[in-house]
């Protein structure tokens, strides 16, 4: 699929800034992502640009996912979508980190390059370096023709339009929702039944929709940003799939509001941050509706035991918190991709109200081409 861009994309649309602009956006980005993709006969999608036949799919072994920053916590939701979805092994890793420590390059791992821009030089340099030792490399990027996207074997765009904003947000949910059609499409190539290729389905569908719902209480989110433009650090939370999520949600506080965060799966609490949890220390808490729910629930209650405020991000009312932002529920495998929506706009309202340069955080540049 092509998608053109009208040249008011760049307007700013009557938003003050491209940040609030582009979180606004997303429910139609989302749109344009799965549009003429699905496939409802076989209950799969098609993905042209892929360039891996269904024989070569199945004889993938591993999945190595490379990205920085936002892209790579996308790729981390990416590579638990492949999990669980294809039952592949599948995981994430900075792409920064991946190019100078001489990794193993497997020929029956598909590696998989994540960059909005698609000129990260990290990145761009992991992929060359891994084409060179003769592995297949897809990409999955939002700028069309980008240097990532023209080196890499193939892949998919993610078609979330142009993001001005120096901090990442509807590219972020673009690019999961990405992830999980290509974890569909190898799902469907294995293992995955064709009902749950369906139920996938339904649930992709309903994206658009419930992203607006989060949208539309923006004020309920404003007015809670109000309590965190005074804290000085905060813990961001979750499980399994709710950690991503946590960490996404702490980076974009801190690139936007410049308030410490730092993010840690609720499981390992006990293992040592608990002994930072006080009233000055409050917790945003990822609480889905899944098989981890009250193993979450166990975690908010050693936190408010020792007066930490919290704030759940969850499906309903999470009694131990001080405020829940409830969201609607999708498949739990497609959870991430709502959960940290209302983060977005949490730290786009606290950077608000410390006055803070949203669209060109200090310090960043919004593609980073320099090693
Ligand atoms: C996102 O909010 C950040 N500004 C940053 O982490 C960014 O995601 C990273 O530099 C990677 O950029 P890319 O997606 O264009 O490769």
């Amino acid at each position: 699929t092509t998608v053109e861009y009208e040249a008011e994309s760049w307007d700013m649309g009557g938003h003050d800034t491209y940040m609030h602009k582009e979180i606004s956006e997303q429910a139609e980005a989302v749109d344009r992502v799965l549009r003429g993709r699905i496939d409802d006969r076989f209950s799969t999608v098609h993905l042209g640009g892929l360039n891996l036949d269904a024989r070569e799919a199945r004889g993938v072994r591993r999945i190595k996912i490379l990205g920085c920053g936002t892209s790579y916590h996308a790729g981390q939701i990416g590579a638990q979508l492949i999990e669980e979805l294809a039952r592949i092994p599948a995981d994430a890793e900075p792409a920064s980190e991946f190019r100078y420590r001489n990794p193993v390059v497997d020929p029956d791992t598909l590696y998989i390059a994540v960059s909005q821009s698609g000129e990260t030089y990290d990145v761009l340099a992991a992929v060359q370096e891994l084409k060179r030792k003769g592995a297949r490399v897809l990409g999955v990027v939002n700028v069309v023709g980008s240097a990532i996207a023209r080196e890499a074997d193939g892949g998919l765009y993610v078609h979330a339009g142009p993001e001005v904003c120096v901090v990442s947000t509807k590219c972020f949910t673009n690019t999961v929702v990405a992830f999980g059609l290509l974890a569909l499409h190898l799902g469907r190539t294995r293992d995955l039944s064709v009902a749950d290729g369906r139920r996938i389905i339904a649930g992709l569908r309903r994206l658009p929709e419930q992203i607006a719902d989060i949208l539309s209480r923006e004020d309920e989110i404003e007015k809670l940003a109000e309590e965190f433009t005074g804290a000085r650090s905060m813990l961001f939370i979750g499980r399994v799939r709710g950690y991503p999520v946590a960490r996404e949600a702490s980076l974009k506080l801190k690139e936007v509001s410049y308030i410490h965060a730092e993010a840690y799966p609720a499981s390992e609490l006990k293992h040592g941050p608990l002994a930072l949890i006080e009233p000055a220390m409050p917790t945003v808490a990822i609480v889905p509706d899944d098989d981890l729910l009250e193993k979450n629930r166990a975690a908010l209650e050693e936190i408010k035991a020792r007066e930490g405020k919290i704030l759940a991000v969850a499906h309903r009312e999470q009694e131990k918190a001080d405020h829940t932002i409830v969201v609607p529920k999708n498949e739990d495998e497609l959870d991430p991709i709502l959960m940290g929506i209302p983060l977005q706009l949490l730290a786009y309202h606290t950077a608000l109200k410390l006055g803070r340069d949203i669209d060109k955080p200090r310090n960043l540049a919004k593609s980073v081409t320099v090693e």
